[in-house]
């Protein structure tokens, strides 16, 4: 993975048929997804559960791109052994999720994968400040985690704030929840590069019809890099 800012667009297997995750996963990165968002939830740092290491792993197989695992779970450091045995490219964690970021973080690394650090809507940007040397990826949520589908909630001052704390570094800035083509150029314009999308990229298509998948991605590319220029 080398870094460059480029808008890159991460569909959220969270809005995909449980029951295909396989041909789901194959469909959306012939469609033009740059990176596939997994969203692993535990029931208890967030009031949903989805899956395991076991099933990161098996998704694995059908990746070619970038898996983006983005765990919401409490604690997180003794399963990030097991998401990078299961193969995740970068494991994202709550700041939210225990007291010690800047461990969970350099173990993440530690354990050969990139190190993304979440914020819940409620959490300052200078919560991650003294961590930027330490992680590869900062994801904004723009809903409460937990479900796919919510309304996209404003962070753009927050974005704004982080691009201003991350200065050169080469860190990526990550939208997850509520993307879709109108939503998207506020947070490009912004600073953020790497867009998270479920139910914006998965609506009107399935792995018979997938077609609906890509234009889907490229409404909301063209609306993110409109923003740019
Ligand atoms: C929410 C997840 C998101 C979610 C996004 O907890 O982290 O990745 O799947 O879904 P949409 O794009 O439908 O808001
Ligand atoms: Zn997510």
């Amino acid at each position: 993975m080398t870094f460059d800012r480029s808008i890159k667009i991460a569909p959220s297997i969270l809005s995909a048929d449980f029951a295909d995750f396989g041909r789901e996963i194959q469909a959306v990165e012939a469609q033009g997804a740059d990176w596939v968002h997994v969203d692993v939830m535990d029931g208890h740092f967030v009031p949903n559960i989805t899956f395991g290491p076991p099933a990161v792993a098996a998704f694995r197989k059908h990746v070619k791109t970038v898996m983006d695992v983005h765990v919401m779970i409490a604690p997180v450091d003794p399963f990030i052994d097991a998401f990078a045995k299961a193969g995740a490219d970068i494991l994202t964690a709550h700041v939210e999720a225990g007291p010690h970021i800047h461990r969970t973080l350099q173990a993440i690394r530690g354990a050969g994968m990139k190190a993304g650090v979440a914020l819940n809507p409620g959490t300052p940007a200078e919560a991650v400040a003294h961590v930027l040397d330490s992680c590869d990826l900062v994801c904004v949520m723009t809903v409460n985690p937990g479900f796919g589908g919510q309304k996209f909630i404003d962070m753009t001052a927050k974005v704004r704030r982080l691009r201003a704390l991350i200065g050169d570094r080469p860190v990526h800035v990550e939208i997850d929840g509520g993307v879709d083509p109108t939503t998207a150029p506020l947070v490009a314009a912004a600073g953020a590069d790497v867009l998270v999308a479920g139910s914006a990229v998965f609506r009107g298509g399935s792995v018979a019809d997938p077609a609906p998948y890509g234009a889907n991605i490229r409404a909301i590319r063209a609306a993110a890099e409109a923003a740019l220029r």
